[in-house]
């Protein structure tokens, strides 16, 4: 959004191991902005449906979830009803369960409307996700693409996640960017007008200082 009186949102998207999370925290740091991750909210809808039994691909009780569930997600933890999940978002259920959750079109419309509620609420923010800059906040001034090889995002999700071996992380994106990608309901596309960014080669300052530097 820009002109006076707007909130002020740095819309960041792309998908697994990209560095969003990073450059996101490092970027709205230097603007003195917030942050959200919106993939931690997906998530958090995922651990209650996994914690309530309920079958992630149940699109009514996994809506009913949604649109229920308390989260609160900070820059350091997920809160889902009041406990602290912010570790099993991160497991293997969680992981293995959150792309069919976030498929789901109610779940994707009930945390659009608390993304727009979480930016009203602080004045703006930095958000990173999938579906940023093309349906959360298409008018954010700045809409950035982050990208990178599929060789370095299995290597950083590895090295996140010490004793998990590369390919197994290979896999496990591929299949999370098939299906983040060809899901019918906001799927990972490039917003209009974003600035597409290859991470590969560049330090998490030299994505920091480029993204910065297309507010100027
Ligand atoms: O960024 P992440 O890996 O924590 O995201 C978890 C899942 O949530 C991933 O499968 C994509 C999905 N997601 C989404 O559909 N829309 C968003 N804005 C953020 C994440």
């Amino acid at each position: 959004m820009t002109g006076s009186g707007s909130p002020r949102v740095i819309a960041i998207d792309g998908p697994a191991g990209s560095g969003k999370s990073t450059v996101a925290r490092a970027v709205a740091d230097r603007l003195g902005l917030q942050y959200l991750d919106t993939g931690a909210m997906y998530r958090g809808v995922a651990h209650a449906v996994l914690r309530e039994g309920i079958d992630p691909t149940d699109a009514v009780m996994v809506s009913e979830v949604a649109r229920n569930v308390t989260l609160d997600v900070t820059r350091s933890h997920c809160m889902v009803d009041g406990e602290d999940a912010s570790a099993a978002i991160r497991g293997p259920e969680v992981t293995g369960a959150v792309s069919a959750v976030a498929a789901n079109p109610e779940v994707r419309g009930e945390m659009v409307a608390r993304q727009r509620a979480w930016v009203v609420e602080r004045g703006g923010g930095v958000m990173e996700g999938r579906d940023i800059g093309s349906v959360v906040f298409p008018d954010a001034e700045l809409k950035v693409y982050l990208t990178a090889s599929p060789e370095v995002r299995a290597r950083r999700r590895a090295a996140e996640a010490p004793g998990v071996d590369v390919d197994s992380v290979a896999a496990d994106i591929r299949r999370r960017d098939e299906a983040d990608s060809s899901r019918a309901a906001s799927p990972l596309v490039t917003a209009d007008g974003a600035r597409v960014l290859d991470t590969s080669d560049l330090t998490v300052d030299g994505v920091v200082d480029a993204i910065v530097g297309m507010l100027r």
